[in-house]
């Protein structure tokens, strides 16, 4: 059976972006196609600043938000990764295959750091280290696929060199996988600056959609978009990356190509105003069921309990094998 794992960090509350590029898919699609585990990487979370009681509650938020977004425990494994020992177990031993000037490569490390030092705040060691705690996170379980956004390729793209420099030397433990991506949206961009990702932790917060905004808010934000001052309606990304992006929010949302949707507005302030409300309607059922959810922690609890017995499980014969494979011998 097809072995699915996915991930999202709670550094900020989710996006837009997370919804179209991944929640959306794995409750619609991933949760009902293999073994499929989604967690809350809060070990992730450490590898920047970070203040430890927003911590707890954006871990718990993004729990919810999963299950509102229609994630069913009966269907899939939902827990948070510091839960499953594991996660922690495993990264060292990646490390001693990775090399280190494939970790100052990654361009994601490359930006991160990059931002904190120009804020003056020190770099964590662990951010360098970030993509080999995710090729844990991933090959524990021997995933055949990971549902990212684009931003993620790279990332998964190491966990594979990873795996194979791994069984090549010590013998075959992991397996390799591979990233799958969302036809649309697999880059949802800021609302504000078409040329920037969408990002949950971002400082300027005019151009991003959280999925608890308020829906005047997220209306607004919509409104406001950033196009160009170009005639009518057209879906020309190259030029036109503003309104190709709004063309490709309300496509993600309606399920109409873009081209087409283009020759159905004849300004830009008609196409914002559907983006606006399309967006709306899409998190109304959401926001809805993440409101009941919070009203019964004791049962998110519940399903985060189930969920690191069944993660562990399965991820401990994969760790202990790998423990084995690279010379260490089993407890006596
Ligand atoms: P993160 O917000 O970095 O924890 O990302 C969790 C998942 O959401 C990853 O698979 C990301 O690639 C995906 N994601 C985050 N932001 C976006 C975005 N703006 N567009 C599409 N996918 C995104
Ligand atoms: N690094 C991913 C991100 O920033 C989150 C993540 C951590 C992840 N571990 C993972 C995604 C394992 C997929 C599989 O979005």
């Amino acid at each position: 059976m097809t072995r699915i794992v996915s991930g999202v960090k709670p550094t900020g509350h989710l996006t837009l972006g997370n919804y179209l590029g991944v929640l959306r898919r794995w409750a619609a699609a991933d949760q009902d196609r293999g073994e499929a585990l989604f967690c809350v990487v809060d070990l992730h979370a450490l590898t920047v600043e970070h203040d430890p009681a927003r911590v707890r509650r954006l871990s718990r938020q993004a729990a919810t938000l999963m299950l509102a977004a229609g994630l069913d425990p009966a269907r899939c494994t939902v827990f948070l990764q510091s839960h499953v020992d594991e996660h922690a177990r495993l990264p060292y031993l990646l490390e001693c295959v990775a090399v280190d000037g494939g970790m100052r490569r990654m361009i994601q490390y490359r930006e991160k750091s990059a931002r904190a030092r120009a804020a003056g705040q020190s770099v964590r060691l662990s951010l360098l280290t970030y993509p080999v705690l995710m090729a844990a996170d991933i090959l524990a379980y021997r995933a055949d696929e990971v549902p990212v956004g684009e931003d993620q390729t790279q990332h998964v793209e190491l966990t594979r060199e990873l795996a194979e420099r791994f069984n090549q030397r010590y013998g075959r433990t992991f397996v390799v996988p591979r990233a799958t991506r969302p036809a649309v949206a697999a880059r949802v961009m800021d609302l504000r600056d078409p040329l920037v990702k969408m990002g949950k932790s971002h400082e300027a917060t005019a151009g991003i959609v959280y999925l608890l905004d308020e829906p005047e808010t997220v209306a607004r934000k919509a409104r406001r978009a950033v196009t160009d001052s170009g005639p009518g309606v057209s879906y020309e990304p190259g030029t036109r990356p503003g309104v190709a992006h709004l063309l490709e929010i309300l496509s993600a949302c309606t399920g109409a190509a873009p081209e087409k949707l283009a020759a159905a507005y004849n300004g830009d302030g008609a196409l914002k105003a559907a983006v606006a409300e399309a967006v709306v309607e899409l998190l109304r059922p959401l926001r809805a069921r993440h409101a009941e959810l919070s009203a019964d922690p004791g049962y998110v609890d519940a399903v985060l309990r189930e969920g690191a017995a069944r993660a562990r499980a399965l991820a401990r014969p994969t760790v202990d094998a790998a423990y084995a494979a690279i010379g260490l011998l089993p407890p006596v």
